[in-house]
């Protein structure tokens, strides 16, 4: 069974959220996507079995969560639950003698989020507990679920060096604004330039350079953040310094080709002559198959000279 998740049950009284009434209660909160339950117990401890209970969602939204009565209940044949929780909430059997009424609501969304009565409406005096159930948002990547999610980054290397490479990213199109950063491949933040920031109505396109040297680690990524959404993207790039030996000096490393389309070199050619580009890659990729025999590391940094040159002369 799925284990069940309870981050806090926070002793708190939730007052005055129905209407005038007050209720006693507590407060629930759990990480979406796992299972909670929310308690509900007679002081008493009376045997519940033949009683009847209601667990309804009185906000934002009023939905009829759970009832049982004497047995009957929405498992096994009563009708009248919300749709949203239809196979999702199930009581505990074994504990009714002992006057537990709570529920659980598995695989948990934040639109779960919100008050619970658990009512006993034929005791006397009649009874109710109010419950706050937070679902909170977990990050993960929601690209194409959302409306505004960021896509996945778009990394290069706009220059790279013998000990020090250029690194850009670029997030478009994404609403709300994101947080985007550059980090090693231990997750912690690179010190970066200032974001360029520009808006396109509610869209935001960001760019962030950061200046990267010989170290341990060569991998990098940059992650695309929208807390509001729980929503997380990245991408990752694997950094090759140049050789020292290296003749010629220029861009070097993967991600060149990205280098360059950032640098318009490719979106100039791709829109202006889709066939000369084409051409161009084809001819440049045979020659990097013809270096790397000799020495893949000068293909490398030799590789992307020869097809700005390309491109050039063919423009
Ligand atoms: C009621 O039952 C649930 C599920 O078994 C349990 O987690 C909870 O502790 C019980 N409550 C009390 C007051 O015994």
């Amino acid at each position: 069974m799925k284990s069940v998740r309870i981050l806090c049950i926070c002793l708190l009284t939730v007052s005055a959220v129905i209407g005038n009434e007050k209720c006693p209660g507590v407060t629930v909160v759990v990480s979406e996507e796992s299972d909670v339950i929310l308690p509900c117990s007679l002081s008493t401890n009376q045997n519940l079995e033949q009683k009847l209970f209601d667990w309804r969602k009185k906000a934002p939204s009023k939905q009829e969560v759970f009832m049982y009565d004497g047995g009957l209940h929405y498992n096994n044949g009563r009708r009248g639950q919300d749709e949203h929780f239809r196979g999702r909430v199930s009581h505990f059997p074994q504990e009714l003698q002992f006057g537990n009424a709570s529920i659980i609501i598995r695989n948990t969304t934040v639109a779960d989020s919100g008050v619970y009565t658990c009512d006993f409406p034929h005791l006397q005096p009649e009874q109710r507990l109010c419950i706050k159930l937070v679902v909170e948002l977990t990050l993960k990547d929601r690209s194409g679920e959302i409306r505004g999610a960021a896509p996945k980054p778009f990394v290069g290397i706009l220059n790279i060096s013998e000990d020090e490479a250029l690194l850009k990213c670029e997030v478009r199109g994404a609403s709300p604004k994101p947080k985007v950063e550059w980090r090693d491949s231990d997750g912690n933040i690179l010190p970066a330039e200032e974001p360029q920031v520009s808006r396109t109505g509610e869209r935001y396109d960001i760019t962030l350079l950061a200046t990267v040297t010989r170290t341990n680690s060569s991998l990098f990524h940059c992650v695309a953040t929208q807390e509001e959404m729980g929503h997380v993207t990245r991408d990752q790039i694997d950094v090759r310094y140049c050789e020292k030996t290296s003749e010629v000096k220029s861009h070097c490393g993967v991600g060149v080709l990205i280098g360059l389309w950032f640098s318009g070199v490719l979106t100039v050619a791709a829109t202006l002559a889709p066939s000369v580009a084409a051409k161009c890659i084809r001819k440049h990729k045979k020659a990097s198959q013809r270096n790397q025999r000799d020495d893949p590391s000068k293909e490398a940094c030799n590789g992307d000279a020869s097809l700005t040159n390309c491109l050039t002369s063919q423009l």
